[in-house]
C-alpha cells in the first residue's frame, strides 16, 4: 500500500486525520533535561468538548481555531468575554502517574482528560534544539505547545517525542496534552484485556534539549563471549552530521574516535580482552561514554551473550535455566496504580529476588525504563513484550502499523539493556492464517532491528482430541521464534491441580521450552480445603502439582507463573473474594505474602543450588 494510500486510509479512521510523527531518539532517555514532572492542571472532558466544536470538527485542524480550544490555554480578556474551561482554576493530577487512582471518580474514567503544565524556560542557546520527551502516555496523545499543535501519539507503553526548537520560548510556556484511554477494536491492545486500562501521563516529561548536531542513537554489544569482541553503531543527527564521536570506556582503559558519515552514521568494533560479563550472579555495568563537539552523553552498560542451542538456552555460552515470574507494571498496595517510582520498582523486584527469581516477564507491554534498568543492576534477566494481547485486528493494517511502531520502539529504547534478554511478540493468539501472517512480519522486523537477542511469545496449548491427560503445544509461530513459550493453566482454568499428575506433554519443536504462565487464584488470608478455590491452601496445591509436572518436560528452560502480585481487572467482578483484582498473586493486594510463593521460593532454592 503507497504512503499516500496509507495516509488517505488514515484520514478514513476514526483516528486524528493528519498525526504528525512522533521522534524516537533514544539517546534522550538518557539525557537529564528540564523535568515537567509534578502537578499538572487538568480537565475531563468526557464529550471532547475542548477538542471537537459542536459539528464535531476537530478544532485544532482550523486555521483560526476558536478561543475555547482547550489547547489555547486563554483566560478570558475580560469579564465579558465567554471562555467556558479555564486551567488556572482546574484541579491538578500528578505526573507521572494514571489518573485512575489519583480521584475516586476516575477509577473507572475511559475517555479524554486534558493535562497543563505551565513552565518557565531559560531560551535556547545558539542552534540549540528542544524536543519534549515522554516516557509514556495511555493510550492517545495529542501534544501542544503554546497553542501550536506539536503532534498525536498512539500506544500507552512506548517513549516518543516532538520537535519543540519553533515553538519553545524564554519565559513561561504552556505544555497542553489531551490523553484518551478510550479503547478501540484496531488498537493495539484491543477493546479486551485481564488489566486496568490505566490513562493519564503515566511516565515521565520533560523539555530536553541538545546541541545543532547530537547523538540521537547509539547501540554497543558484546559479538562473542570467546572473541570479546565489543562492535555498534552511533547515529548523530543535525547540520555537521558527518564528524567524529569518542567513545570511551575509562574502566576498561578503552578510547576510540568513530567517524560518521554523511548521514551522521557510523559504526565501530574493538577487542575488550578484559571485560567482565554482566550475569544474574555477577550484573556487571561498565561506564560508557560518548562525546562529540559540547555534548557528551553517558550510560551504564553491560555486556553479554544470548542465544540457542538446541533446546538450552546459553548466557555468556553456558546453559541457564530461567527461574521467572510474571509481573504487570502495577502496585496495588495501599491504593496505588502504574508504577512511577524507583521504590515501587524496587518493592517488586525485590519480592522477585526473596523468590530466587532470575528471570523476570514484565507483561503484557514494555514496562518504564527505571524498571528495566533496576532489574539490570540486580541481575534479574528480562523478557519484554508488545501488547499484541488475545484477538487483535489481524487484517487491519493501521492495526499492524501500531504494533510494527511499538515494537521498534520497544527495541530502540532497551538495545543496550544487557538485562532484556527475549522481545516478546505476543500473548495468547488465536492460530490462523491472518494472525500467523501479521506475527511473522513483527518478527522479521525485529531480527532486521535485533539480531543479539531472542523472540518468543507466549503461545497456548490444547488438550489432544480424544485424550483429554496429552496437552498439545502446535503453533506454526513456534517455527518462527526462537524459545517455545507456552501459558498453561492445567488445575485452573482445565481440572483441578490433581490433574497436573495425569498430564504428558507433546511440544514437537527442538527448540528451548518456557512456560510463560501457569497459576491459580487465591484471596489472601482464605483458608480451607485445597480443592476450595480462591484458598491459599488451593494455590499452594496448584503450584506443588505443577512444579512436579513441569520437571517432567523434557527440554524446559524455565518458567513465570502468573503473578507476582494480585493487580486490578476490571474482568474480575466476584464479590468479597476478587472485588476488581486478578487474585493469582503470590503476594495480596496488600503486600501480604501467600503460602504459594514460600513453595516457589523453596522450589526455586533448590535449582539454584544444584546450579551451582
Ligand atoms: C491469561 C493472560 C493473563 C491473564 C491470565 C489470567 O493467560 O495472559 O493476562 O491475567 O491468563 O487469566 O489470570
Amino acid at each position: 500500500m503507497s504512503k499516500h494510500a496509507f495516509t488517505l486510509l488514515f484520514a478514513l479512521l476514526p483516528f486524528a486525520p493528519q498525526a504528525l510523527e512522533a521522534e524516537v531518539i533514544s539517546s534522550l532517555s538518557v539525557r537529564e533535561g528540564q523535568s515537567l514532572d509534578g502537578e499538572w492542571k487538568y480537565i475531563v472532558d468526557p464529550y471532547e468538548l475542548g477538542y471537537y466544536d459542536y459539528r464535531w470538527q476537530p478544532r485544532d485542524e482550523s486555521t483560526n481555531p476558536s478561543r475555547d480550544s482547550f489547547f489555547l490555554d486563554v483566560q478570558p480578556k475580560d469579564a465579558t468575554e465567554l471562555i467556558e474551561y479555564n486551567f488556572e482554576t482546574a484541579p491538578t493530577l500528578k505526573v507521572p502517574g494514571d489518573w485512575n487512582t489519583q480521584e475516586r471518580e476516575l477509577l473507572y474514567y475511559e475517555g479524554t482528560l486534558w493535562y497543563r503544565k505551565k513552565f518557565d524556560f531559560d531560551g535556547l542557546k545558539e542552534g540549540e534544539r528542544a524536543f519534549l520527551y515522554f516516557g509514556a502516555a495511555n493510550y492517545r496523545a495529542d501534544v501542544y505547545l503554546n497553542g501550536k499543535k506539536l503532534g498525536t501519539h498512539f500506544g500507552g507503553f512506548t517513549p516518543f517525542a516532538y520537535e519543540a526548537t519553533p515553538h519553545v520560548k524564554k519565559g513561561v510556556n504552556s505544555v497542553v496534552v489531551r490523553v484518551d484511554n478510550k479503547r478501540y477494536k484496531d488498537a493495539v491492545p484491543t477493546l479486551n484485556t485481564d488489566w486496568w486500562n490505566y490513562g493519564g501521563l503515566t511516565r515521565s516529561v520533560r523539555l530536553v534539549t541538545v546541541p545543532a548536531t547530537f547523538i540521537s542513537e547509539y547501540k554497543i554489544r558484546l559479538e562473542s563471549e570467546e572473541t570479546r569482541v565489543v562492535s555498534g553503531e552511533i547515529q548523530l543527527k543535525g547540520a555537521a552530521a558527518s564528524g567524529a564521536v569518542q567513545i570511551s570506556i575509562p574502566e576498561l582503559g578503552q578510547e576510540l574516535e568513530v567517524k560518521t558519515d554523511a548521514s551522521g552514521r557510523g559504526s565501530f568494533r574493538f577487542e575488550a580482552p578484559k571485560l567482565k560479563f554482566w550475569s544474574p550472579e555477577d550484573p556487571k555495568l561498565y561506564e560508557v561514554r560518548l562525546e562529540q563537539g559540547r555534548e557528551s552523553v553517558t550510560d551504564q552498560v553491560g555486556f553479554r551473550t544470548i542465544r540457542t542451542k538446541g533446546r538450552q538456552i546459553l548466557l555468556n555460552g553456558k546453559p541457564v535455566f530461567l527461574r521467572g515470574i510474571c509481573i504487570h507494571e502495577e502496585l496495588a498496595v495501599n491504593g496505588g496504580g502504574r508504577v512511577t517510582s524507583a521504590e515501587q520498582a524496587k518493592q517488586l523486584l525485590t519480592w522477585a529476588k526473596e523468590l530466587n527469581c532470575n528471570f523476570v516477564r514484565l507483561a503484557h507491554y514494555p514496562h518504564n525504563e527505571t524498571m528495566v534498568r533496576l532489574a539490570e543492576r540486580l541481575g534479574i534477566l528480562v523478557w519484554s513484550e508488545i501488547p499484541v494481547y488475545w484477538t487483535i485486528d489481524w487484517e487491519n493494517e493501521a492495526t499492524y502499523q501500531r504494533a510494527a511502531t511499538m515494537l521498534s520502539d520497544m527495541i530502540q529504547r532497551d538495545y543496550n539493556r544487557a538485562a532484556v534478554i527475549i522481545w516478546s511478540l505476543a500473548n495468547e493468539t488465536p492460530v490462523n492464517e491472518p494472525r500467523t501472517r501479521f506475527l511473522s512480519r513483527l518478527a522479521g522486523q525485529a531480527r532486521s532491528l535485533d539480531k543479539t537477542r531472542l523472540l518468543s511469545a507466549a503461545m497456548e496449548k490444547h488438550s489432544k482430541p480424544g485424550a483429554d491427560n496429552v496437552q498439545v503445544v502446535e503453533d506454526p509461530l513456534a517455527e518462527i521464534v526462537d524459545i517455545v513459550s507456552f501459558n498453561q493453566y492445567v488445575g485452573w482454568y482445565d481440572g483441578l491441580p490433581e490433574k497436573c499428575a495425569r498430564v504428558k506433554w507433546e511440544i514437537p519443536y527442538d527448540k528451548p521450552i518456557f512456560i510463560s504462565e501457569f497459576g491459580a487464584g487465591a484471596k489472601q488470608g482464605m483458608h480451607g480445603d485445597k480443592t476450595a478455590r480462591f484458598t491459599e491452601e488451593y494455590q499452594e496445591d496448584l503450584y506443588r502439582q505443577t512444579l512436579a509436572m513441569l520437571d517432567r518436560i523434557d527440554g524446559l528452560c524455565g518458567f513465570s507463573p502468573w503473578v507476582l502480585i494480585d493487580f486490578r481487572s476490571p474482568r474480575r467482578p466476584l464479590p468479597k473474594i476478587q472485588d476488581g483484582f486478578n487474585r493469582k498473586g503470590l503476594v495480596s493486594s496488600e503486600g501480604v505474602k501467600k503460602k504459594a510463593f514460600f513453595t516457589l521460593q523453596e522450589y526455586y532454592r533448590k535449582r539454584l543450588e544444584a546450579a551451582k
